[in-house]
């Protein structure tokens, strides 16, 4: 199949190469020239796990090429994916502006794809227009309209909302758990259906349902997954409270198969580019349906009021007076296997450190570039190429990210270098039994504190 993928971002460029990995011809539109430079040039402008060889790969036989020229990237194609970003807006609603504006450049270029004509073939002719960015329910209807304002050519509306994860995003869309696509054709339905069977053959299902539903599974399915981390974080906060531990708290309730281990650890709340603004999503939607959101609005708040306590403990440790501290921060990205820095936690807090006046340098495998971008933050930062050059006469480190080299670090070399032996850990990665062997003050969450007696707090 032609394939024409719309935005070259984690969503975009990751599914666009898998597609072209199973023989389609792909083309990938941008209309950010230093991203399409880069991708000409054979550099990947995202880090994500596996994507550079992949791009190679298939770049190098012809089937992926990348461009920002609008006509030529949308006449040719059989199949166009919206893969756009879709921020919240001032408000917190989905910012469509991305998306309608990608919708009135396709409509301007519409064509019916190259072929046959005549009977059945001129059906299959007609391109059909999917969205794959995550949107309120309606946005098809909108694109439809949007579209058709500028051409009076045929073509179908598809919603294929995207469920691959930042970090293992390649094994993701190579091995979905589910497909879902929303279609109110069924020959449209049945050409996506063709396009995704190399990627079912373990025996997932691809589920083929109206356009609203598909819209909404997306929605659902982040909100259902950011419910889960407010939830054990409450629970963490609790535990705190009443002296309990939160470790074990879910060894014990995990057990039970209907609560199951997954999306259940407790930490600094959710970050990226999807949970927080698609719960907002959530709530705006509920607003305008007069429907209101209790639940997910909770959902936020927990996620919002997490960062917070965790800042609170550090400005506590340090009884307010942070300015002229020297702290360092292991791990920025929002989760370890990206360099995907939307809504990190770790900038919250850095920001917060460096408002207060104290100096902070950090650490991340692969997201320095991207948190130097963030306005106010990445500019105010120092940078280390090694996770121990952020220690120098630390007052203390602050574990913002479980990258897996922070997991089980060499604890001397970490004592040597500070100033104080205090850890801030986000991510709960230590036992508390080993920090208190190790002599660090030891700051947790869902867990109580440790101060050895013989370390200087
Ligand atoms: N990032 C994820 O893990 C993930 C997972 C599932 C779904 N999604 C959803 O997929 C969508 C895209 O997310 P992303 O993280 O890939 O976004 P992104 O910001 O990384 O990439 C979007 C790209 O679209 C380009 N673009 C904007 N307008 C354009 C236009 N008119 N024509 C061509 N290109 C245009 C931008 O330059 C950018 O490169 C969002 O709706 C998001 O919610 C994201």
């Amino acid at each position: 199949m032609r394939i024409t993928m719309v935005g070259t971002g984690y969503v975009g460029l990751v599914t666009g190469t898998c597609f072209a990995n199973t023989g389609n011809d792909v083309i990938c539109l941008d209309i950010d020239p230093r991203k399409i430079e880069k991708l000409n040039r054979g550099e990947s402008p995202i880090y994500e796990p596996g994507l550079d060889d992949l791009i190679h790969r298939n770049a190098r036989a012809g089937r992926l090429t990348f461009t920002t020229d609008k006509q030529k990237a949308y006449e040719s194609a059989e199949v166009v994916f919206l893969c756009v970003g879709t921020p919240s807006d001032e408000v917190g609603r989905a910012d469509l502006q991305y998306v309608l504006a990608a919708a009135a450049d396709l409509g301007k270029a519409m064509t019916l794809a190259p072929g046959a004509t005549g009977g059945d073939a001129e059906e299959r002719r007609r391109k059909i227009i999917v969205v794959k960015s995550t949107v309120p329910v309606g946005t098809n209807t909108k694109v439809r309209a949007t579209i058709a304002q500028h051409t009076d050519k045929p073509f179908f509306m598809a919603s294929n909302p995207e469920f691959l994860k930042e970090g293992a995003a390649i094994n993701d869309f190579m091995k979905p758990d589910r497909v879902v696509i929303g279609v109110d054709d069924e020959s449209a339905g049945g050409r996506l259906s063709a396009l995704y069977e190399p990627f079912v053959r373990n025996g997932h299902p691809i589920h083929v349902m109206d356009i609203a539903s598909a819209e909404m599974v997306k929605y659902a399915s982040n909100a259902m997954l950011a419910t889960k981390i407010s939830f054990i974080n409450e629970i963490a906060c609790l535990c705190e409270a009443y002296g309990a531990n939160i470790d074990e708290v879910r060894r014990g309730m995990c057990a039970d198969a209907r609560i199951g281990h997954q999306f259940l650890y407790p930490g600094l709340g959710y970050g990226g580019s999807c949970f927080p603004k698609d719960v907002l999503a959530c709530i705006g939607m509920g607003i305008e349906a007069e429907h209101p959101a209790t639940l997910l609005k909770a959902v936020h708040e927990v996620n919002q009021a997490q960062r917070q306590a965790f800042i609170q403990k550090i400005v506590a440790h340090f009884e307010g007076r942070l300015s002229g501290r020297k702290i360092a921060v292991w791990g920025i990205a929002f989760k370890p296997g990206t360099d995907d820095v939307r809504e990190a936690p770790a900038v919250t807090i850095m920001k917060h450190l460096l408002d207060a006046g104290a100096t902070v340098t950090a650490h991340d495998p692969v997201a320095h570039e991207t948190c130097r971008q963030i306005k106010g933050v990445g500019d105010r930062i120092s940078y280390a190429d090694n996770m121990y050059d952020t220690l120098d006469g630390a007052d203390a480190l602050i574990v913002c990210t479980d990258w897996d080299e922070f997991k089980n670090p060499n604890f001397d070399v970490i004592r040597q270098r500070m100033a104080e032996p205090v850890i801030f850990d986000g991510r709960n990665l230590y036992k508390i039994s080993m920090m208190y062997d190790e002599r660090f003050v030891y700051h947790s969450v869902g867990r109580a504190s440790i101060w050895p007696a013989s370390v200087k707090a």
